[in-house]
């Protein structure tokens, strides 16, 4: 079912159901953080494995003192500066918070999203809400009510529509659970951002916690068809007899726009390829095409982010290192 009753939805939460909702990043699949077997369903309908955490979201400081034991100095200029917003913040929790919503670690992720229906739906429920992207475990997250409804329709109690998603990739998460901050995910705030204001960030996960965010496996956000990186024009050739498409950044003038493909930005801007990410992928992955040749993206401000769901869509990552 699909609507835009947020009173409804609400309801649905506090009996400990599922509700898919939209953020400013990608769409949530929503249970109440604090009722254990609800939080166990949304593992069970993402198929996703109990060692990887969920991020808790929230609307007020209320919400926040629930979760965390403390806030650092420089976990809190992050979160005046970004919040509500495409930042998560990795913190020491509270005991209450069920193991399985962290999958046993002493931290948990915690973030206010800006989408006023996210908000409401939060507030409504009287609970913070955990909110892992609404997709089968392992593919590309969804940016649409109907991209929740195609692939997990039937599964979901509600899904609230609220259009596509402004910003296209998840949250940044920043994680504080050492004494200098480290960046898991790049994501909505650009690295950039986040280093004017705290210095330094150190980054990718460290190896021993490796399992611990899954966000960060080779493969992941990835659709059925075989993405490939750092092809050329020359190679092209060498696919006669395949079904291929592109994934480009900028319009292009050449030959390539005689074969299916999918133009990002066409003024090359970063912040509308962003948020045509995920859609274009999608489209290109119902084509049933062999390969989607995917155009290099520069790295810096929202670059960062997109390079990085381009290289596990294409399993070309080197795994920890993002
Ligand atoms: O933009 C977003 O963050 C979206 C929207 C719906 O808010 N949510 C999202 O959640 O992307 P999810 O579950 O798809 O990704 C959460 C990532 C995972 O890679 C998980 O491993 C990591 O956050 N994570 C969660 N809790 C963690 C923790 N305590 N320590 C380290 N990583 C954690
Ligand atoms: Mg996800």
């Amino acid at each position: 079912m699909k609507n835009n009753d947020v009173q409804q939805a609400a309801e649905i939460i506090k009996r400990g159901g599922l509700v898919a909702f939209p953020t400013e990043t990608v769409y949530g699949l929503g249970a109440d953080a604090f009722q254990p077997i609800a939080v166990a369903r949304v593992f069970e309908v993402k198929r996703r494995p109990f060692f990887d955490p969920l991020i808790v979201h929230v609307a007020d400081s209320e919400d926040l003192e629930k979760l965390v034991i403390e806030i650092p100095p420089h976990a809190r200029k992050l979160m005046e500066q970004f919040w509500p917003g495409p930042l998560t913040v990795v913190l020491l929790k509270k005991e209450e918070v069920p193991d399985i919503v962290t999958a046993g670690l002493p931290t948990v992720a915690v973030r206010m999203p800006r989408h006023p229906i996210a908000i409401k739906l939060i507030e409504l429920a009287g609970s913070p809400i955990v909110g892992p992207s609404a997709n089968p475990f392992g593919y590309l997250s969804p940016t649409t009510a109907e991209h929740v409804q195609e692939q997990l329709g039937r599964q979901v109690d509600l899904i609230l529509d609220g259009g596509p998603c402004e910003v296209g990739v998840e949250s940044t998460i920043i994680s504080f659970s050492e004494k200098e901050p480290r960046l898991l995910r790049p994501g909505g705030i650009p690295l950039e951002e986040i280093e004017s204001i705290i210095g330094r960030v150190k980054m990718g996960g460290r190896i021993e916690e490796k399992p611990s965010a899954p966000g960060m496996f080779p493969r992941h956000y990835a659709p059925r068809t075989p993405v490939l990186l750092d092809w050329s024009e020359k190679e092209i050739d060498g696919y006669r007899g395949k079904k291929i498409g592109f994934l480009l950044f900028k319009e292009q003038n050449s030959f390539l726009t005689s074969y299916p493909a999918e133009v990002l930005s066409k003024k090359g801007d970063l912040r509308e390829a962003a948020a045509n990410l995920f859609s274009a992928i999608r489209r290109l992955d119902s084509l049933d095409l062999d390969f989607i040749l995917a155009e290099s993206i520069p790295e810096t401000g929202l670059g960062l982010a997109i390079m990085d769901r381009l290289r596990r869509a294409s399993s070309q990552a080197t795994g920890s290192k993002q």
